[in-house]
């Protein structure tokens, strides 16, 4: 059997797709068409035609978004991993999936190769996704297909469905589709979306969808109950970490080597998912001796825990602990028990 070569780690892989992808193009140029896309993106959404219109743009856009679209997706599949330890996706449907970030997500959370199909409406997005995944043996008989999202999309049955920073561009009616048809033909959904007010309202409507279907949620919240927050208030949102290219010091300057990426997703399931106890939903703050914990709880309640020097272990553990991560860390016992 012709067993593929396992990809040594398929975020540095695409970092490289994604690097050659630029070669030969001026830096200048790259930096104005980011720009431009950059400004489309923010004037006219949602829009009734592809805003990614030939190679040049889509090239931009991959080489600058898709490294922290692929961070964002890839830290929510592994929440929804860290969930349901026993499941791997056996086939994948990636929605909007463009130059196809969602699948290297997938291949860089559950090893080895499985069916994979990216629906667009973008021809020239996914022509570069399709070059892209040449480099990633797992994405190598990935199906690249031209498809509206509308009320006439259907999924073909499969485990997983992804959506990643795709409802920002549909109406509500079509965010509406999209979640409806994900829900009818998966069995674990995972939708990402900026992590701003509107894109966690988004993922808040999209979860009582998801919800009201069946689904149970895996992640990231504790429960499948109301989240607690109020609309308007505050909002859901986690942060993962980029590498900057060459590109993103240009077209932000800066002289960092990394920037956060705000994200919110809900990961749902119809099997059964061991949710955290709780989720810390804040930058831990660290002061002198004590660690000031925010975090979501299964009774559908934010509450701020403090842990301080004389929970020993404990303390440790939250001076270590990660906005997002799960709490209290496995096999410990939070400072309020
Ligand atoms: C911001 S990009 C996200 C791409 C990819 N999912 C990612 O996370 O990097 C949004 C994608 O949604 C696609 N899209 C937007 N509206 C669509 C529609 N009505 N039907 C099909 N695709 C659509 C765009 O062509 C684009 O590829």
């Amino acid at each position: 059997m012709n067993v593929p070569k396992i990809p040594v780690a398929p975020g540095e892989t695409l970092r490289a797709a994604l690097a050659g992808l630029l070669d030969g193009l001026p830096a200048k140029q790259a930096a104005q068409a980011v720009e431009r896309l950059i400004a489309n993106y923010r004037g006219s959404t949602p829009t009734d035609a592809p805003i990614l219109r030939d190679r040049a743009d889509v090239a931009a856009y991959a080489a600058y978004r898709m490294p922290a679209t692929f961070e964002a997706v890839r830290s929510a599949l592994g929440a929804l991993a860290d969930a349901a330890p026993g499941w791997a996706p056996g086939s994948h449907v990636d929605v909007g999936g463009g130059t196809g970030a969602a699948t290297w997500a997938v291949s860089a959370t559950w090893d080895g190769e499985r069916p994979v199909t990216v629906l667009d409406w973008a021809e020239p997005a996914l022509a570069l996704g399709r070059e892209l995944a040449a480099a990633n043996p797992w994405l190598k008989a990935t199906e690249w297909q031209r498809s509206r999202i509308g009320s006439a999309l259907s999924i073909e049955s499969t485990d997983l469905v992804t959506v990643s920073y795709v409802l920002k561009e549909l109406t509500r009616d079509d965010r509406r589709s999209v979640v409806d048809a994900a829900a009818s033909a998966a069995r674990a959904v995972v939708i990402v979306e900026p992590g701003t007010p509107d894109g966690y309202a988004r993922v808040i409507e999209a979860r009582d969808r998801l919800i009201a279907a069946g689904f149970r949620v895996a992640a990231p919240c504790p429960h499948s109950s109301a989240c607690p927050i109020v609309p308007g208030e505050d909002w859901c949102h986690f942060s993962a970490r980029v590498s900057r290219s060459s590109l993103h010091r240009q077209v932000k300057g800066g002289s960092l080597p990394y920037e956060d990426e705000k994200f919110s997703y809900v990961a749902a399931v119809r099997f059964d998912a061991d949710p955290v106890p709780e989720r810390i939903v804040r930058k831990p703050q660290i002061r002198k001796g004590q660690v000031l914990l925010d975090l979501c709880a299964p009774d559908e309640r934010l509450h701020r825990e403090t842990v301080t020097k004389r929970h020993g272990p404990l303390y440790r553990a939250a001076r270590d602990a990660q906005w997002g991560d799960a709490w209290p860390p496995p096999h410990q016992e939070s400072a309020e028990s």
